[in-house]
């Protein structure tokens, strides 16, 4: 009886968690369609985009990093270098191709992480570095150590994105467009 009560509780619960991420990821899908109409129709200012750069950012993506800890934005720049530098992203990307950059990270054609399973069913992403037929050189994302794995010791392996989903879920759409305008502006 009591065990038959506590799974009842249980599905609810397990439903009630599912239905929620559901209505969380909806609202996520609906939150960037609506920034990125915004941003098509806006030009947005370059220079408080700056500011949501560097570290408005941060604020307002919660816990998630600010765009300045992974990319530099000029030619020798001490932000982050997890990501490439952005100098000059205005004349290599479209504002087309920048907002979709920054809105569906997961699209990137030409991601700088690999997703690696070891033969022991361990999962983990690493920056990767260079990559033949045998070897992967890899950096840690955590302790930046260097490393190479080889090919044949791993189960699987494929590239995988490295920036992260979301980063301006709380972002006003002015803020957003403001961010646009910024990096459109980084011209080389
Ligand atoms: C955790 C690190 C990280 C953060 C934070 C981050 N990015 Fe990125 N970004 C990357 C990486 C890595 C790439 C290369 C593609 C990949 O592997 O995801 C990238 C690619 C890009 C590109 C495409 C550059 C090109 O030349 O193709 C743009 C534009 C960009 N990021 C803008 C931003 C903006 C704007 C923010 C802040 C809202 C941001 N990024 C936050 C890591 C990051």
């Amino acid at each position: 009886m009591f065990s038959r009560i506590s799974l009842f509780f249980l599905g609810g619960l397990v439903t009630t968690v599912a239905l929620g991420s559901i209505v969380i990821a909806q609202t996520a899908i609906d939150k960037r369609e609506a920034l990125r109409a915004y941003a098509l129709t806006h030009d947005g200012n370059a220079g408080s985009g700056s500011c949501v750069f560097v570290d408005c950012g941060s604020m307002v993506a919660g816990q998630t990093a600010g765009c300045v800890t992974c990319h530099s934005r000029k030619a020798n720049d001490d932000g982050g270098k997890l990501g490439p530098s952005l100098f000059g992203v205005g004349s290599r990307l479209t504002r087309e191709q920048i907002i979709d950059q920054v809105l569906s990270p997961h699209k990137n054609k030409n991601p700088m992480g690999v997703a690696v399973e070891f033969k022991t069913g361990r999962l983990q992403s690493f920056r990767l570095l260079a990559e033949s037929r045998e070897l992967l050189s890899v950096r840690d994302l955590d302790t930046g150590e260097r490393n190479v794995l080889h090919v044949a010791e791993l189960e699987r392996y494929r590239r995988t994105p490295l920036m992260p989903e979301g980063l301006a879920d709380k972002m006003t759409p002015r803020q957003f467009a403001d961010l646009v305008a910024y990096l459109v502006s980084l011209k080389k």
